[in-house]
């Protein structure tokens, strides 16, 4: 007889695994489906996040960022080093092996937890008594009986027309993490989240990386001067990003690939590079599913489609991350799946999209919450602003990080925090103190009277809170 769960989660990525987790902290019996096989074969629970994402992406980062920093600015600090060489090899194996200790943290997760790990793909057999009957295929066979389904599969890169990704010249984020040995010429077609991270990491280990991207505005769901900011730090370390680029042909060859594209003023150009990176955002993923056979319903984009609390149309069926609606981000994911698990149980589980906050993990980061200054003004909205540089903060200096802001955006009558924007060193933490003030529906004034540590970079967000009221102490 099929084994019986209340809830089956089909997916362990970062919306997955937590939702399956808190599903079992509130003692319902768990059962999380997950395919992801690494290179031996074994299960690799963690997703796209974990395996070919947010992780392995930000240990290449810090990689390439301590060989910049040895390279170019240890001399500043009287530090001269000679002889510095890169072992590739090295780099690589040890982002692979933070990559399987977290594969193997969320699998201890699961026992710890008494969840129910299978090794298979998932999908809807039918509805039956006491629930869905869900198939898992792969290295478990079995057909598992479960109360409530959440789907969390996530999404896969979405490819150009006619052009199939082969991880070899033509790389998804997946090839990206792993070129060896290090491009001569790097090209990449979408200058978001992907291409700048990963744009950043290979052009820091030596590569001469271009971007095409289509949009007319650099960054452009980015707050404008953050942007701007970015553009030129970008530009001032050698990263190419031409936009408004139209992409016409693109021909791979045995060992380079030739992208023909049209620039902004019309002209037609050729990029001739030894591998191309395509990264024009994601997919949902749902092949294997069986929504059509159940009755499953995806809106016109091809998302699950859900109501606000992740229900889909069918009874006891939820879905969460990047294959429904919202922002795909890891920690969106995991927030929806707390939810869902907590609404089972009969809790009152809540996201508010409000306070999602975004990073791109580039030099200088860049990470924001709320609303930017264009939309507030595209909202009528009355507001108050306040920017505070690193330039003028001392703990920067002492970094020798100095470039980028912090702008603060209020309301103005009732001071309340309404966006939080930042470009500089640890933006990605900084962000943090934005997001529990915006969360507590804090006023500028709030962070301004709290005392901040000295020295630090959070200093900077005080200051750029003070400058709100045209009171910042340091500038
Ligand atoms: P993205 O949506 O961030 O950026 C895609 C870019 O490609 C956009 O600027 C778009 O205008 C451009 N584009 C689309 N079609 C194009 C075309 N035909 N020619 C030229 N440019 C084109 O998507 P990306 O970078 O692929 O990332 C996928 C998802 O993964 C994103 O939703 C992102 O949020 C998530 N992610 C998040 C990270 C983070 O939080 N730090 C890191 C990496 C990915």
């Amino acid at each position: 007889m099929a084994k019986q769960f209340d809830v089956a989660v089909i997916g362990g990525g970062p919306g997955g695994y937590v939702a399956a987790i808190r599903a079992a902290q509130l003692g319902l019996s768990v059962a999380c489906v997950d395919d992801w096989n690494n290179a031996q074969g074994k299960p690799a629970p963690g997703g796209t996040c974990t395996n070919i994402g947010c992780i392995p992406s930000k240990a290449l980062l810090q990689s390439s960022e301590y060989y910049e920093q040895v390279k170019t600015h240890f001399v500043e600090h009287g530090i001269e080093v000679d002889g510095l060489k890169l072992d590739l090899g090295r780099l690589l194996a040890r982002k692979n092996t933070i990559v399987k200790q977290s594969n193997d943290g969320i699998q201890y997760l699961f026992r710890k937890n008494k969840v129910a790990f299978l090794h298979g793909t998932g999908s809807f057999a039918a509805q039956v008594d006491g629930g869905w009957a869900i198939n898992v295929s792969g290295q478990s066979q079995e057909q598992l009986v479960a109360r409530h389904v959440i789907v969390a599969t996530g999404s896969l890169p979405r490819a150009l027309p006619g052009l199939p990704f082969d991880e070899k010249l033509v790389l998804s984020n997946d090839g990206a993490l792993g070129i060896d040995p290090v491009p001569q010429t790097l090209g990449i077609i979408g200058a978001g989240v992907v291409g700048l991270e990963l744009g950043s990491v290979w052009r820091r280990l030596g590569a001469q990386v271009t971007i095409l991207e289509a949009m007319p505005d650099f960054l452009a769901a980015v707050d404008r001067e953050v942007a701007a900011e970015a553009g030129k730090r970008f530009a001032k370390q050698g990263l190419v990003v031409h936009t408004g680029a139209k992409i016409g042909e693109v021909r791979p060859s045995a060992d380079a690939v030739d992208v023909l594209w049209t620039d902004a003023a019309g002209a037609q150009q050729t990029l001739a590079v030894d591998r191309l990176i395509v990264s024009i955002g994601r997919v949902p993923n749902t092949a294997s599913l069986r929504a059509d056979a159940v009755g499953l319903r995806l809106d016109e984009r091809g998302f699950i489609a859900v109501n606000d609390d992740c229900q889909a149309n069918l009874t006891n069926v939820w879905a969460i991350g990047d294959v429904v609606r919202g922002p795909m981000l890891a920690h969106k994911a995991s927030e929806e799946g707390v939810a869902v698990a907590e609404r089972i149980a009969g809790q009152h589980g809540h996201v508010n999209f409000d306070t999602i906050p975004w990073v791109i993990y580039t030099s200088p980061e860049i990470a924001w919450v709320g609303r930017t200054e264009q939309r507030l003004k595209t909202e009528g909205r009355a507001y108050r602003a306040g920017s505070f540089p690193f330039m003028a903060n001392g703990r920067a200096r002492a970094l020798g990080d100095t470039a980028g802001f912090v702008k603060v955006l209020a309301d103005a009558k009732t001071d309340e925090v309404l966006g939080v924007h930042i470009i500089g060193p640890m933006a990605s933490e900084l962000v943090a103190e934005a997001v529990t003030v915006m969360e507590f529906r804090g006023a500028s004034e709030d962070i301004a009277r709290i005392c901040h540590a000295h020295p630090t970079l959070s200093e900077a967000v005080k200051e750029a809170a003070l400058a709100v009221d045209k009171r910042a102490l340091n500038f």
